[in-house]
């Protein structure tokens, strides 16, 4: 037995015949230039010594490889490039056996697709997830997958970028063995001298031919897959071209196939969907990475009380619920506690009634519920979420209730919307503890949570909030107390900005319209109608006093709701539902009131062209989130782009509002915002941080790799 440290992070060690090439790059074997480099050099030493009869490769740690280094793009490449490595893999005189174990995805999946023999571990989980990235497999896997698995199911995986479990990896041919030993290099090894001794041939992937029978089945169900994913993938780069290739692999020789893949993905790495969905994939993991984590410890976290059980208390206890934590709902009285309990069943009702829970399963997560009417039953819990009315004297009650109660050291959090959470801390005798954790409805679906942080709140409560969100499955957000904090604060602006667009000319339907074909699900004025035109209706009545009496205010959405129309709630709102449907219908009385309006405001209505709507929204929302990050309200520009990703349907492939400000060009923003301030210069003051920036010659980005 002999041990060498090859180029520095593939380790390769001679047992028997068998050379073993490991894989150590932690945290997941991402495959960078030297493992690259490390590879080819495991496949050279193999084939110049004699002793050698099998290569096995495997990973160190908790991953076979996680895929390439998503770090290095955008940066030169570096050779050799990952498709010269399968190829060198897959062309080796020695027997080539991959033994994956944890994630084997991408570069990963295709590194094994490119040995002769596969094993998986059965706890292993396999993709080709590069379309999440804006990408195709780019080493030949959309030309391998489809050989190994069939062009039907190789597509699927390919597109959905699912990670297939280790059992049906086998099924459907991707794998030849499942692994039970202790290690995948025990098993590996094993089935490594297994092949040997039975003489197993060099079997290699590129090598599989089809029947032309079976070719054109191949090419009769590409067609339809090309038809569903031209309907499906909204305006997304990649998708298609992974259709591209496949169909390239059944049409052309490997060779001219491979050439054609590389093509291929170089134009979906030039895209800027990639950049967008690189940038998220990053923000997603940076968001977690704030000084009170890194300080701290979190708190103890095995019980939650939830206070109120209405929208957003009974989505809450759902989601503590499913991260299985013991919740003790507090409601007002005996009907409400009632109805508290049954918002919380609906949800597991719901997941019955479609098949995806049973009812034994639903008891078993209901046992964990307990509900009271009592403030002394959250004596013992280590954590309280307050959701009740948005009213800040009913929401000091409550926490005045919860000092009296709870343990010393629990934390107490509220899940507010809007209001001053330093003053909620204030009225307490123990400001320490008290935290922000605004969830967005539906709380058990959305994936924002965005964690505010008062002045007097120590460190391990916010570590504490972090660690709750990682419980629950939530991408954390750190916001500093302010109105409306990141999210909401920033749709304010960009709200009113669309409100502005309607009153000068813009009909509701145009600037929905603009803002779905820019990638969102929905307009805003279909949000609106969807969440109830009253939530905002009451919210501009209390901040009616507070107004300034200069600035622009549009009345359009007043006069709608003064008629009870508050959406599809009540049938009608911006658009008609007509018999409870949930696709409005442009309403032509709508259109009569916003003309009264304009008269009445003296405004001559212009014209707006869909990329007019979209300068001027996106401006809007830029221009606050710059402000946002200015006033250390959002810590990194990243923050902003994540909250948006992940609680208002930004399009990921945009990578969020500053990264796509930075695409677009900080200096065009900004040169935007000061044509249109000619208009309007209350609302459209450029924010001082956009303005430093475009100065200094420098992006967003700078911000987020400054931290
Ligand atoms: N490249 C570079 N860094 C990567 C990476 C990759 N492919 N995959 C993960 N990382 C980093 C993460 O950024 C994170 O870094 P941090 O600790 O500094 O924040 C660290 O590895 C750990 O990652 P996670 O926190 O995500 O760990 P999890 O255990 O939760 O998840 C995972 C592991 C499922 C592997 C997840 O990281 C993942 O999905 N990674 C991306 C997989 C992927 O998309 N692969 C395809 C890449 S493109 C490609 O291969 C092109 C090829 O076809 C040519
Ligand atoms: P809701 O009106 O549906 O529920 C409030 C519940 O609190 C009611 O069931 C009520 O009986 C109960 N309640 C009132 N006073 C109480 C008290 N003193 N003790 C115990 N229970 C009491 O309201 P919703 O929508 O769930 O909102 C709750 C909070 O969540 C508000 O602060 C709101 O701003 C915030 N929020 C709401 C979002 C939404 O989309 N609805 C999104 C994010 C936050």
């Amino acid at each position: 037995m002999s041990a060498s440290n090859t180029p520095a992070s593939v380790r390769t060690e001679l047992r028997g015949p068998v050379l073993i090439a490991t894989l150590d790059s932690p945290p997941v074997n991402a495959l960078n230039v030297e493992l690259r480099r490390g590879l080819i050099a495991a496949i050279e030493k193999a084939e110049a010594d004699a002793s050698v009869q099998a290569v096995l490769l495997v990973g160190a740690g908790r991953a076979f490889i996680a895929g390439a280094d998503i770090r290095e793009f955008g940066q030169s490449p570096q050779p050799p490039s990952l498709p010269e490595v399968c190829n060198r893999i897959e062309a080796c005189s020695k027997l080539v056996v991959a033994a994956m174990h944890g994630h084997a995805l991408g570069g990963g999946l295709e590194v094994a697709m490119a040995a002769h023999y596969r094993l998986a571990m059965r706890d292993a989980k396999l993709g080709l997830p590069e379309v999440q990235l804006g990408l195709i497999p780019g080493a030949g896997g959309t030309l391998r997958a489809p050989r190994l698995m069939g062009v039907g199911p190789a597509v699927d995986l390919m597109l959905s970028g699912r990670h297939m479990g280790a059992v049906e990896a086998q099924a459907c041919g991707l794998v030849d063995r499942l692994g039970d030993d202790d290690s995948a290099e025990v098993a590996g090894l094993a089935y490594a001298l297994e092949l040997l001794q039975q003489g197993a041939s060099m079997r290699r992937t590129r090598d599989a031919s089809a029947t032309s029978a079976e070719r054109s089945e191949s090419l009769a169900t590409l067609a339809k897959l090309e038809a569903e994913t031209a309907k499906k993938s909204r305006g997304l780069f990649s998708p298609l071209k992974v259709i591209e290739s496949v169909r390239n692999g059944l049409e052309l020789s490997f060779d001219e196939a491979l050439k054609r893949e590389r093509q291929l993905f170089l134009q979906c790495i030039d895209s800027p969907q990639r950049a967008g969905l690189i940038h998220a994939f990053f923000a997603e993991r940076e968001v977690v990475k704030v000084p009170e984590a890194r300080a701290a410890q979190p708190r103890r976290l095995a019980s939650v009380g939830v206070v109120g059980g209405g929208i957003m208390g009974a989505g809450i206890a759902v989601s503590l619920l499913d991260a299985c934590l013991p919740v003790t709902m507090i409601e007002r009285d005996e009907a409400s506690i009632a109805r508290g309990r049954a918002n919380v069943e609906k949800v597991y009702d719901g997941l019955i009634a479609k098949g995806r829970m049973t009812s034994e399963a639903k008891a078993a997560v209901m046992a964990r519920f307990s509900g009271s009417i009592s403030y002394d039953a959250l004596a013992q819990v280590d954590l309280v979420i307050e959701a009740v009315f948005e009213d800040l004297d009913v929401k000091k009650a409550v926490f005045a209730e919860l000092d009296r109660v709870c343990k010393p050291g629990a934390v107490l959090a509220t899940n507010t919307s809007y209001l001053d959470i330093d003053a909620i801390a204030a009225s307490i005798s123990r400001p320490q503890d008290v935290i922000g954790l605004h969830f967005f409805s539906p709380a058990h679906i959305m994936k924002l949570l965005e964690i505010v942080v008062p002045a007097k709140v120590s460190a391990d409560v916010v570590a504490t909030a972090f660690n709750l969100a990682n419980k629950l499955k939530k991408v954390p957000v750190r916001a500093g107390v302010c109105d409306g904090f990141i999210g909401n604060r920033i749709l304010a602006v960009y709200r009113q900005a669309a409100d502005y667009l309607m009153e000068d000319g813009a009909s509701p339907y145009e600037i929905d319209a603009a803002v779905r074909e820019f990638g969102y699900p929905m307009g805003p004025f279909q949000m609106s109608d969807l969440a109830g035109g009253d939530i905002g209706w009451a919210t501009r009545k209390r901040r009616a006093a507070t107004r300034n009496p200069k600035a622009r205010y549009v009345q359009i959405a007043d006069r709608i709701c003064e008629r009870g129309w508050f959406g599809q709630k009540t049938g009608r709102g911006y658009y008609l539902y007509p018999q409870g449907s949930r696709t409005g219908q442009p309403d032509p009385e709508v259109q009569a009131i916003i003309d009264a309006e304009r008269e009445r405001a003296g405004i001559t209505p212009r014209s707006f062209t869909a990329d007019e709507i979209m300068r001027r929204y996106m401006a809007a929302m830029i221009n606050e989130g710059a402000n946002v990050v200015d006033q250390g309200i959002a810590l990194r520009p990243l923050d902003v782009d994540a909250t948006f990703l992940y609680g208002y349907g930004f399009p990921r492939y945009r990578g969020g509002p500053m990264k796509y400000a930075d695409m677009v060009g900080l200096d065009q923003v900004l040169a935007d915002i000061r044509t249109f301030a000619k208009e309007d210069p209350l609302f459209w003051q450029p924010s001082p941080l956009l303005e430093r920036l475009v100065d200094e010659g420098k992006n967003f980005d700078s911000l987020n790799r400054a931290q």
